[in-house]
Protein backbone atom coordinates (compact mmCIF):
# COMPACT_ATOMS: atom_id res chain seq x y z
CA UNK A 1 0.00 0.00 0.00
CA UNK A 2 1.28 3.45 -0.66
CA UNK A 3 1.94 5.56 2.42
CA UNK A 4 -0.67 8.42 3.35
CA UNK A 5 1.02 12.41 4.08
CA UNK A 6 -0.03 13.36 7.63
CA UNK A 7 -2.31 16.01 6.90
CA UNK A 8 -4.76 13.57 5.56
CA UNK A 9 -4.25 11.37 8.26
CA UNK A 10 -7.95 12.27 9.25
CA UNK A 11 -9.62 10.31 6.69
CA UNK A 12 -8.17 7.16 7.62
CA UNK A 13 -9.40 6.38 11.33
CA UNK A 14 -9.48 2.95 11.82
CA UNK A 15 -7.36 2.15 9.03
CA UNK A 16 -4.31 0.58 8.85
CA UNK A 17 -1.97 3.01 7.22
CA UNK A 18 2.12 3.82 6.27
CA UNK A 19 3.81 7.03 7.34
CA UNK A 20 7.17 8.11 5.98
CA UNK A 21 9.02 10.67 7.76
CA UNK A 22 11.48 12.09 10.41
CA UNK A 23 11.66 11.43 14.00
CA UNK A 24 11.10 15.15 14.98
CA UNK A 25 10.90 14.16 19.12
CA UNK A 26 10.55 11.02 21.60
CA UNK A 27 10.00 9.92 24.94
CA UNK A 28 8.81 6.97 26.75
CA UNK A 29 6.81 6.01 29.77
CA UNK A 30 7.01 2.14 31.53
CA UNK A 31 5.58 0.07 28.78
CA UNK A 32 5.07 2.84 26.37
CA UNK A 33 7.02 4.96 23.55
CA UNK A 34 5.82 7.48 21.88
CA UNK A 35 7.22 8.83 18.54
CA UNK A 36 6.50 12.12 17.19
CA UNK A 37 6.89 12.07 13.34
CA UNK A 38 7.07 14.58 10.79
CA UNK A 39 6.49 14.08 7.04
CA UNK A 40 6.79 17.88 5.46
CA UNK A 41 2.69 18.12 5.49
CA UNK A 42 2.29 17.57 9.86
CA UNK A 43 3.37 15.68 12.56
CA UNK A 44 1.67 12.74 14.31
CA UNK A 45 2.19 10.82 17.46
CA UNK A 46 2.89 7.24 16.99
CA UNK A 47 2.41 4.98 20.09
CA UNK A 48 4.48 1.73 20.46
CA UNK A 49 2.74 -0.33 23.00
CA UNK A 50 4.73 -3.04 24.21
CA UNK A 51 3.44 -6.69 23.34
CA UNK A 52 1.83 -5.02 20.08
CA UNK A 53 4.74 -4.85 18.23
CA UNK A 54 8.07 -7.66 18.17
CA UNK A 55 10.34 -7.07 21.12
CA UNK A 56 13.02 -5.81 18.74
CA UNK A 57 10.80 -3.07 17.20
CA UNK A 58 9.93 -2.13 21.04
CA UNK A 59 13.65 -2.16 21.90
CA UNK A 60 14.48 -0.30 18.59
CA UNK A 61 12.12 2.42 19.12
CA UNK A 62 13.96 3.56 22.84
CA UNK A 63 16.98 4.38 21.02
CA UNK A 64 15.87 6.04 17.33
CA UNK A 65 18.13 9.32 17.03
CA UNK A 66 16.03 12.37 16.46
CA UNK A 67 16.13 13.17 12.71
CA UNK A 68 16.54 9.32 11.65
CA UNK A 69 14.66 9.15 8.68
CA UNK A 70 11.53 6.24 9.26
CA UNK A 71 8.85 4.33 8.02
CA UNK A 72 6.60 3.45 10.58
CA UNK A 73 3.38 1.18 10.04
CA UNK A 74 -0.02 1.72 12.24
CA UNK A 75 -3.15 2.22 12.63
CA UNK A 76 -5.13 5.22 12.83
CA UNK A 77 -6.64 6.70 16.21
CA UNK A 78 -8.71 9.55 16.56
CA UNK A 79 -7.66 11.07 19.91
CA UNK A 80 -8.94 13.96 21.74
CA UNK A 81 -5.86 14.71 24.19
CA UNK A 82 -3.11 13.96 21.07
CA UNK A 83 -2.05 16.56 19.56
CA UNK A 84 -3.72 17.42 16.04
CA UNK A 85 -6.43 14.99 17.22
CA UNK A 86 -5.04 11.50 15.63
CA UNK A 87 -2.46 9.11 16.70
CA UNK A 88 -0.87 5.96 15.47
CA UNK A 89 -0.85 2.58 17.12
CA UNK A 90 2.66 1.37 15.95
CA UNK A 91 2.70 -2.08 14.32
CA UNK A 92 5.94 -2.10 12.76
CA UNK A 93 8.55 0.39 12.08
CA UNK A 94 11.46 0.41 9.56
CA UNK A 95 14.55 2.85 10.05
CA UNK A 96 15.60 4.19 6.96
CA UNK A 97 18.63 5.94 8.39
CA UNK A 98 19.80 6.08 12.14
CA UNK A 99 20.39 9.82 11.79
CA UNK A 100 24.24 11.27 13.68
CA UNK A 101 23.32 13.51 16.65
CA UNK A 102 21.38 16.46 14.89
CA UNK A 103 23.16 19.41 15.98
CA UNK A 104 19.91 21.67 16.47
CA UNK A 105 18.65 20.97 19.40
CA UNK A 106 15.50 22.00 21.95
CA UNK A 107 17.99 24.57 23.66
CA UNK A 108 18.44 27.88 22.46
CA UNK A 109 20.99 28.72 19.91
CA UNK A 110 22.15 31.69 17.95
CA UNK A 111 21.10 32.88 15.35
CA UNK A 112 24.70 32.64 13.71
CA UNK A 113 24.42 29.07 14.49
CA UNK A 114 21.45 28.34 13.16
CA UNK A 115 22.32 30.26 9.89
CA UNK A 116 25.53 28.07 9.73
CA UNK A 117 22.85 25.29 9.11
CA UNK A 118 20.15 26.71 7.62
CA UNK A 119 20.15 23.43 5.42
CA UNK A 120 18.72 21.55 8.78
CA UNK A 121 17.07 24.22 10.29
CA UNK A 122 14.34 24.21 7.54
CA UNK A 123 13.23 21.26 9.61
CA UNK A 124 11.92 23.46 12.32
CA UNK A 125 7.95 24.25 12.77
CA UNK A 126 8.81 27.88 12.92
CA UNK A 127 11.16 28.01 10.15
CA UNK A 128 8.56 25.65 8.18
CA UNK A 129 5.68 28.63 8.35
CA UNK A 130 7.14 31.37 7.10
CA UNK A 131 8.41 29.44 4.12
CA UNK A 132 4.43 28.29 3.68
CA UNK A 133 3.39 31.98 4.19
CA UNK A 134 6.02 32.58 1.32
CA UNK A 135 4.90 30.32 -1.01
CA UNK A 136 1.14 31.40 -0.99
CA UNK A 137 2.19 35.07 -0.96
CA UNK A 138 3.50 34.22 -4.05
CA UNK A 139 0.79 31.98 -5.17
CA UNK A 140 -1.27 34.40 -4.28
CA UNK A 141 0.59 37.30 -6.34
CA UNK A 142 0.74 35.25 -9.56
CA UNK A 143 -3.07 34.76 -9.38
CA UNK A 144 -4.12 38.76 -8.64
CA UNK A 145 -1.80 39.68 -12.42
CA UNK A 146 -2.95 36.19 -14.17
CA UNK A 147 -6.53 36.71 -13.11
CA UNK A 148 -6.22 40.33 -14.44
CA UNK A 149 -4.87 39.22 -18.13
CA UNK A 150 -1.38 40.21 -16.94
CA UNK A 151 1.01 37.84 -18.82
CA UNK A 152 4.13 36.50 -17.19
CA UNK A 153 7.60 37.81 -19.19
CA UNK A 154 10.62 36.70 -17.08
CA UNK A 155 13.58 39.04 -17.47
CA UNK A 156 17.04 37.99 -18.15
CA UNK A 157 19.54 38.19 -14.67
CA UNK A 158 22.08 38.70 -16.70
CA UNK A 159 22.12 41.88 -17.85
CA UNK A 160 24.38 45.10 -19.44
CA UNK A 161 22.09 48.04 -17.13
CA UNK A 162 22.28 48.76 -14.30
CA UNK A 163 18.59 49.42 -13.50
CA UNK A 164 19.06 50.70 -9.43
CA UNK A 165 22.48 52.81 -9.40
CA UNK A 166 25.83 51.58 -9.72
CA UNK A 167 26.74 51.05 -6.26
CA UNK A 168 25.36 47.96 -5.61
CA UNK A 169 26.18 46.39 -8.68
CA UNK A 170 27.18 42.31 -8.87
CA UNK A 171 29.80 42.26 -11.92
CA UNK A 172 30.64 39.53 -13.49
CA UNK A 173 32.24 38.71 -16.99
CA UNK A 174 30.45 37.91 -20.05
CA UNK A 175 33.06 36.46 -22.68
CA UNK A 176 35.14 39.47 -22.03
CA UNK A 177 32.41 41.93 -21.93
CA UNK A 178 30.69 43.47 -18.18
CA UNK A 179 27.95 42.24 -17.05
CA UNK A 180 25.71 42.18 -14.01
CA UNK A 181 22.94 40.24 -12.34
CA UNK A 182 20.33 42.34 -12.31
CA UNK A 183 18.56 44.81 -10.05
CA UNK A 184 15.23 44.68 -11.21
CA UNK A 185 13.72 42.94 -14.35
CA UNK A 186 11.67 46.73 -15.22
CA UNK A 187 13.55 48.20 -18.19
CA UNK A 188 12.88 44.74 -19.48
CA UNK A 189 9.14 44.15 -18.82
CA UNK A 190 8.68 48.13 -20.10
CA UNK A 191 9.63 46.29 -23.57
CA UNK A 192 7.15 43.56 -22.90
CA UNK A 193 4.70 46.34 -21.67
CA UNK A 194 5.03 47.42 -25.33
CA UNK A 195 4.47 44.32 -26.88
CA UNK A 196 1.79 43.04 -24.35
CA UNK A 197 -0.03 46.09 -22.72
CA UNK A 198 0.11 44.33 -19.55
CA UNK A 199 3.03 42.58 -18.08
CA UNK A 200 4.87 41.53 -14.89
CA UNK A 201 8.02 39.60 -14.05
CA UNK A 202 9.01 37.18 -11.20
CA UNK A 203 12.49 36.18 -10.33
CA UNK A 204 15.59 37.07 -8.36
CA UNK A 205 17.28 40.25 -7.81
CA UNK A 206 21.07 41.31 -6.67
CA UNK A 207 22.44 44.20 -4.99
CA UNK A 208 25.59 43.98 -2.95
CA UNK A 209 24.32 46.33 -0.51
CA UNK A 210 26.71 46.86 1.88
CA UNK A 211 24.88 47.63 4.95
CA UNK A 212 23.60 45.35 7.09
CA UNK A 213 19.92 45.39 8.43
CA UNK A 214 16.98 43.76 8.85
CA UNK A 215 15.35 44.49 5.58
CA UNK A 216 18.32 44.07 3.19
CA UNK A 217 19.39 41.12 1.43
CA UNK A 218 21.71 40.61 -1.80
CA UNK A 219 19.49 38.12 -3.66
CA UNK A 220 15.50 38.41 -2.81
CA UNK A 221 12.49 38.28 -4.99
CA UNK A 222 10.74 40.72 -6.86
CA UNK A 223 7.32 40.74 -8.82
CA UNK A 224 7.34 43.39 -11.16
CA UNK A 225 4.11 44.54 -13.27
CA UNK A 226 4.13 46.73 -15.87
CA UNK A 227 1.30 48.24 -17.86
CA UNK A 228 1.36 50.22 -20.85
CA UNK A 229 -1.08 53.46 -21.14
CA UNK A 230 -1.08 53.45 -16.99
CA UNK A 231 -0.38 56.80 -15.22
CA UNK A 232 1.24 57.14 -11.10
CA UNK A 233 -2.78 56.90 -10.07
CA UNK A 234 -3.24 53.42 -11.71
CA UNK A 235 -0.43 52.17 -10.84
CA UNK A 236 -0.91 53.39 -7.33
CA UNK A 237 -4.69 51.87 -7.02
CA UNK A 238 -3.47 48.47 -8.88
CA UNK A 239 -0.42 48.12 -5.59
CA UNK A 240 -2.93 48.90 -3.43
CA UNK A 241 -5.50 46.08 -4.53
CA UNK A 242 -2.21 43.74 -4.88
CA UNK A 243 -1.93 44.16 -1.07
CA UNK A 244 -4.91 44.12 0.00
CA UNK A 245 -5.44 40.53 -2.00
CA UNK A 246 -2.09 39.15 -0.79
CA UNK A 247 -2.93 39.95 2.81
CA UNK A 248 -6.52 38.95 2.65
CA UNK A 249 -5.13 35.24 0.73
CA UNK A 250 -2.83 34.87 3.54
CA UNK A 251 -4.98 35.20 6.48
CA UNK A 252 -7.27 32.62 4.69
CA UNK A 253 -5.11 30.15 3.71
CA UNK A 254 -1.98 30.02 6.12
CA UNK A 255 -3.85 30.37 9.59
CA UNK A 256 -1.85 27.87 10.96
CA UNK A 257 1.26 28.59 9.77
CA UNK A 258 0.46 32.36 11.39
CA UNK A 259 -0.17 30.43 14.49
CA UNK A 260 2.89 28.56 14.84
CA UNK A 261 4.92 32.05 14.50
CA UNK A 262 1.95 33.68 16.73
CA UNK A 263 1.44 36.47 14.33
CA UNK A 264 -1.21 38.86 15.91
CA UNK A 265 -3.82 38.66 13.40
CA UNK A 266 -5.23 42.08 14.22
CA UNK A 267 -3.22 44.34 12.37
CA UNK A 268 -3.61 41.95 9.41
CA UNK A 269 -7.18 42.16 9.36
CA UNK A 270 -7.03 45.99 9.00
CA UNK A 271 -5.50 46.10 6.12
CA UNK A 272 -8.76 47.12 3.72
CA UNK A 273 -9.60 49.87 1.08
CA UNK A 274 -8.85 52.81 1.27
CA UNK A 275 -5.15 53.45 2.09
CA UNK A 276 -4.13 56.85 3.36
CA UNK A 277 -1.77 58.73 0.45
CA UNK A 278 0.70 61.08 1.65
CA UNK A 279 3.13 63.26 -0.80
CA UNK A 280 6.51 63.39 0.26
CA UNK A 281 6.22 66.84 1.02
CA UNK A 282 3.06 66.09 3.49
CA UNK A 283 5.35 63.18 5.20
CA UNK A 284 8.21 65.80 5.21
CA UNK A 285 5.46 67.61 7.55
CA UNK A 286 4.59 64.96 9.92
CA UNK A 287 8.60 63.64 10.49
CA UNK A 288 9.01 67.50 11.74
CA UNK A 289 6.10 67.19 14.22
CA UNK A 290 8.04 64.45 15.32
CA UNK A 291 11.44 65.90 15.44
CA UNK A 292 12.34 64.53 12.82
CA UNK A 293 14.54 66.73 9.98
CA UNK A 294 15.13 65.31 6.71
CA UNK A 295 16.25 68.12 4.23
CA UNK A 296 13.94 68.96 1.42
CA UNK A 297 15.37 66.27 -1.73
CA UNK A 298 16.54 63.39 0.80
CA UNK A 299 15.29 60.14 0.27
CA UNK A 300 13.45 58.87 3.99
CA UNK A 301 15.84 55.86 6.17
CA UNK A 302 14.54 53.26 7.56
CA UNK A 303 13.52 55.45 11.18
CA UNK A 304 11.64 58.22 8.85
CA UNK A 305 9.52 55.67 7.40
CA UNK A 306 9.06 53.93 10.72
CA UNK A 307 7.45 57.02 11.72
CA UNK A 308 5.11 57.73 9.29
CA UNK A 309 3.40 54.58 8.88
CA UNK A 310 3.18 54.29 12.70
CA UNK A 311 0.59 56.78 12.13
CA UNK A 312 -1.66 54.86 10.17
CA UNK A 313 -3.40 51.04 11.13
CA UNK A 314 -2.61 49.90 6.84
CA UNK A 315 -0.21 50.74 4.37
CA UNK A 316 0.80 53.93 3.08
CA UNK A 317 1.12 54.92 0.01
CA UNK A 318 3.89 57.98 -0.03
CA UNK A 319 3.78 59.72 -3.59
CA UNK A 320 6.01 62.56 -5.40
CA UNK A 321 9.76 61.98 -4.25
CA UNK A 322 12.00 64.54 -5.25
CA UNK A 323 13.02 63.21 -8.57
CA UNK A 324 17.00 63.87 -6.90
CA UNK A 325 16.84 61.03 -4.61
CA UNK A 326 15.24 58.87 -6.96
CA UNK A 327 15.95 56.47 -9.83
CA UNK A 328 17.24 58.04 -13.58
CA UNK A 329 13.99 56.52 -14.79
CA UNK A 330 11.06 58.20 -13.25
CA UNK A 331 9.02 61.07 -15.16
CA UNK A 332 9.01 64.69 -12.99
CA UNK A 333 5.41 65.98 -12.42
CA UNK A 334 4.45 68.46 -15.21
CA UNK A 335 2.84 70.16 -12.68
CA UNK A 336 5.92 70.37 -10.33
CA UNK A 337 9.40 68.91 -12.05
CA UNK A 338 11.21 69.05 -9.30
CA UNK A 339 9.61 65.69 -7.94
CA UNK A 340 8.99 62.89 -9.64
CA UNK A 341 5.55 60.59 -10.34
CA UNK A 342 6.74 57.52 -8.11
CA UNK A 343 5.26 55.89 -5.11
CA UNK A 344 6.61 54.05 -2.56
CA UNK A 345 4.43 51.86 -0.50
CA UNK A 346 5.38 51.56 3.85
CA UNK A 347 3.97 48.50 5.50
CA UNK A 348 2.60 49.02 8.43
CA UNK A 349 3.90 48.25 12.43
CA UNK A 350 7.45 49.54 11.02
CA UNK A 351 8.11 47.21 8.54
CA UNK A 352 8.63 49.82 5.85
CA UNK A 353 8.83 49.91 1.92
CA UNK A 354 7.56 46.72 0.44
CA UNK A 355 6.97 48.70 -3.00
CA UNK A 356 8.65 51.22 -5.15
CA UNK A 357 7.31 52.29 -9.02
CA UNK A 358 5.72 55.19 -10.47
CA UNK A 359 5.51 56.70 -13.56
CA UNK A 360 8.53 55.73 -16.46
CA UNK A 361 10.33 58.72 -18.41
CA UNK A 362 8.56 58.26 -21.75
CA UNK A 363 10.25 61.29 -23.30
CA UNK A 364 13.86 60.50 -25.43
CA UNK A 365 15.77 63.64 -25.02
CA UNK A 366 14.61 63.54 -21.09
CA UNK A 367 15.71 59.99 -20.53
CA UNK A 368 18.88 60.46 -22.96
CA UNK A 369 19.88 63.44 -20.88
CA UNK A 370 19.49 61.17 -17.31
CA UNK A 371 21.69 58.25 -18.48
CA UNK A 372 24.01 60.73 -19.03
CA UNK A 373 23.64 62.66 -15.55
CA UNK A 374 23.50 59.60 -13.99
CA UNK A 375 26.96 58.10 -15.48
CA UNK A 376 25.16 55.44 -16.83
CA UNK A 377 26.86 53.94 -20.60
CA UNK A 378 24.53 55.26 -23.15
CA UNK A 379 25.89 51.99 -24.96
CA UNK A 380 23.78 49.52 -22.88
CA UNK A 381 21.24 51.75 -22.74
CA UNK A 382 20.58 52.02 -26.51
CA UNK A 383 18.34 49.04 -26.82
CA UNK A 384 15.74 51.02 -24.01
CA UNK A 385 15.93 54.37 -25.57
CA UNK A 386 14.59 52.54 -28.39
CA UNK A 387 11.34 51.89 -26.57
CA UNK A 388 10.85 56.12 -26.54
CA UNK A 389 11.92 56.29 -30.56
CA UNK A 390 9.42 53.22 -31.74
CA UNK A 391 5.38 54.06 -30.35
CA UNK A 392 6.39 55.64 -26.84
CA UNK A 393 3.40 56.14 -24.75
CA UNK A 394 2.90 57.04 -20.93
CA UNK A 395 3.33 53.69 -18.75
CA UNK A 396 4.09 52.83 -15.41
CA UNK A 397 4.76 49.93 -12.73
CA UNK A 398 6.58 48.68 -9.70
CA UNK A 399 8.28 45.88 -7.95
CA UNK A 400 7.35 44.21 -4.54
CA UNK A 401 10.04 42.61 -2.87
CA UNK A 402 8.61 39.52 -2.03
CA UNK A 403 10.77 39.07 1.47
CA UNK A 404 9.81 42.29 3.33
CA UNK A 405 6.30 41.61 2.62
CA UNK A 406 6.53 38.31 4.17
CA UNK A 407 8.57 39.60 6.97
CA UNK A 408 5.49 41.79 7.41
CA UNK A 409 2.89 39.48 7.18
CA UNK A 410 4.92 36.86 9.71
CA UNK A 411 5.78 39.37 11.88
CA UNK A 412 9.39 38.69 11.69
CA UNK A 413 12.47 40.86 13.25
CA UNK A 414 14.45 39.98 9.76
CA UNK A 415 14.59 39.11 6.08
CA UNK A 416 16.43 35.96 6.93
CA UNK A 417 14.05 33.50 7.51
CA UNK A 418 11.62 34.72 4.64
CA UNK A 419 13.76 32.91 2.22
CA UNK A 420 15.22 29.39 2.52
CA UNK A 421 18.67 30.14 1.85
CA UNK A 422 19.36 34.28 2.32
CA UNK A 423 22.48 35.80 0.79
CA UNK A 424 23.67 38.51 3.44
CA UNK A 425 26.42 40.59 3.59
CA UNK A 426 28.84 38.01 5.77
CA UNK A 427 27.51 35.03 5.43
CA UNK A 428 26.95 32.94 1.66
CA UNK A 429 26.64 29.77 3.77
CA UNK A 430 24.89 27.06 2.81
O1 LIG B 1 12.47 50.38 -4.73
P1 LIG B 1 13.22 49.42 -5.57
O2 LIG B 1 14.69 49.57 -5.65
O3 LIG B 1 12.55 49.54 -7.01
C1 LIG B 1 12.96 48.91 -8.12
O4 LIG B 1 13.82 48.07 -8.20
C2 LIG B 1 12.11 49.22 -9.33
N1 LIG B 1 12.93 49.03 -10.53
C3 LIG B 1 10.89 48.33 -9.33
C4 LIG B 1 9.95 48.63 -10.46
O5 LIG B 1 9.44 49.73 -10.52
N2 LIG B 1 9.69 47.67 -11.30
O6 LIG B 1 12.90 47.93 -5.09
C5 LIG B 1 11.58 47.47 -5.07
C6 LIG B 1 11.30 46.67 -3.83
C7 LIG B 1 11.46 47.44 -2.53
O7 LIG B 1 10.29 48.19 -2.24
C8 LIG B 1 11.69 46.33 -1.53
O8 LIG B 1 10.46 45.69 -1.20
C9 LIG B 1 12.50 45.34 -2.33
O9 LIG B 1 12.25 45.61 -3.70
N3 LIG B 1 13.94 45.45 -2.07
C10 LIG B 1 14.64 44.61 -1.30
N4 LIG B 1 14.27 43.55 -0.57
C11 LIG B 1 15.22 42.88 0.12
N5 LIG B 1 16.52 43.21 0.09
C12 LIG B 1 16.96 44.27 -0.62
N6 LIG B 1 18.25 44.56 -0.65
C13 LIG B 1 15.99 45.04 -1.35
N7 LIG B 1 16.05 46.11 -2.16
C14 LIG B 1 14.80 46.35 -2.58
MG1 LIG C 1 12.76 51.84 -3.31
Amino acid sequence: MSHIYIRDIGAHVGEDITVKGWLYHRRSSGRLRFLVVRDGTGTIQATVFKGEVSEAVFEQSDHIPLESSLIVHGTVRADQRAPGGYELSVRDLELVQAAEEYPITPKDHGVGFLMQHRHLWLRSSRQQACLRVRAEVIRACRDFFDGRGFILLDAPILTPNACEGTTTLFETDYFGEKAYLTQSGQLYVEAGAMAFGKVYCFGPTFRAEQSKTRRHLMEFWMIEPEVAYADLDEIMALAEDLVVEVVARVLERCREPLQTLERDMAPLEAVQHPFPRLSYDQALDILQQHGEHVPWGEDFGSGHETVLSSQFDRPLLVHRYPSQCKAFYMKPDPQRPEVALCVDVLAPEGYGEIIGGGQRLDDLALLQQRIREHGLSEAAFQWYTDLRRYGSVPHAGFGMGIERVVAWLCGLQHVRETIPFPRMLEQMYP
